[in-house]
């Protein structure tokens, strides 16, 4: 059961009404590189495209990054020139955008995808520390419990989609979402993990055998650390609040005169009348 979210603070709106701060809107969020509104710009891959095979070739990391992350990058451009949200940075067009159609589209699948790229990692797949690991141990009984889980769920997405490892007042969550959708149009939700199920990902290399594909990235691709970063940032968000509630209360103002003083005063001011 998900635990209810804290309320948005006041912020600065779009002229469709979602918040305007920075790229993301939220500070657990990373940046991703797009750039602050239209048109967004694609962020590069942060190792070179043959580092990650065998588990994803080059040719299927080259078609995935050039032609399918590039297209949905070039549609979401066209589609806001002259749009109410051309101002607003990538989250908010994602949020406000939502049920619109091939907007929705596009703009979730610019941000799922330089999202996915951050989470593999050449030499990855190693376990995390810290208090994700700590959360994985509460929440799934363990890693391997956690990496069973990730690759059913993985799996078991009907069609095209994404799986997401998500914190929501710290508490991981395991997520997939159907097409374009993505986690990140819910306040409060911070994606920390995601492997793209689409075809596309994988079929140039696996066919059909999606599972083997899966299995292979986690093992071997995911940027744990990346995750681990994303998870304090969160635990620092809502911590914050939490601490300011625990603190003690100030103590009440000091008294304009001392309470003698008062009554001196008094007494001398009732003596002149
Ligand atoms: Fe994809």
């Amino acid at each position: 059961m998900l635990l209810p979210r804290p309320p948005a603070a006041a912020l600065p709106t779009t002229a469709a009404g979602s918040p305007v701060r920075g790229e993301t809107g939220e500070p657990a969020i990373p940046d991703l590189g797009h750039g602050p509104q239209a048109p967004f710009v694609l962020p590069p891959l942060a190792y070179p495209a043959r580092t990650l095979a065998p588990t994803i070739s080059t040719r299927t990391v080259q078609f995935h990054y050039r032609r399918h992350h590039a297209g949905y990058l070039a549609t979401l451009n066209r589609l806001l020139i002259n749009h109410p949200l051309a101002g607003a940075a990538l989250i908010p067009v994602i949020r406000d955008s939502y049920g619109s159609g091939a907007l929705f589209d596009s703009a979730a699948q610019v941000w799922n995808h330089s999202f996915y790229w951050r989470c593999l990692v050449p030499g990855g797949g190693r376990a995390p520390g810290g208090r994700l690991a700590e959360a994985i141990q509460r929440d799934f009984g363990g890693l391997p419990t956690l990496r069973e889980a990730l690759i059913a769920t993985a799996t078991g997405q009907f069609g095209s989609g994404w799986v997401w490892l998500c914190a929501e007042q710290g508490r991981l969550t395991l997520q997939r979402t159907a097409n374009a959708d993505t986690p990140v149009r819910h306040p409060g939700t911070t994606p920390l993990l995601t492997i793209d199920v689409w075809e596309h990902a994988y079929y140039l290399d696996y066919q059909n055998r999606r599972a083997d594909h899966v299995t292979r990235v986690v093992d071997r691709l995911l940027n744990w650390p990346f995750a681990a970063a994303i998870f304090e940032a969160h635990l620092d968000r809502i911590e914050a609040p939490m601490a300011a509630m625990a603190a003690p209360e100030p103590p009440p103002p000091a008294a304009l005169w001392p309470a003698d003083t008062r009554s001196a005063t008094f007494s001398r001011l009732a003596r002149w009348r």
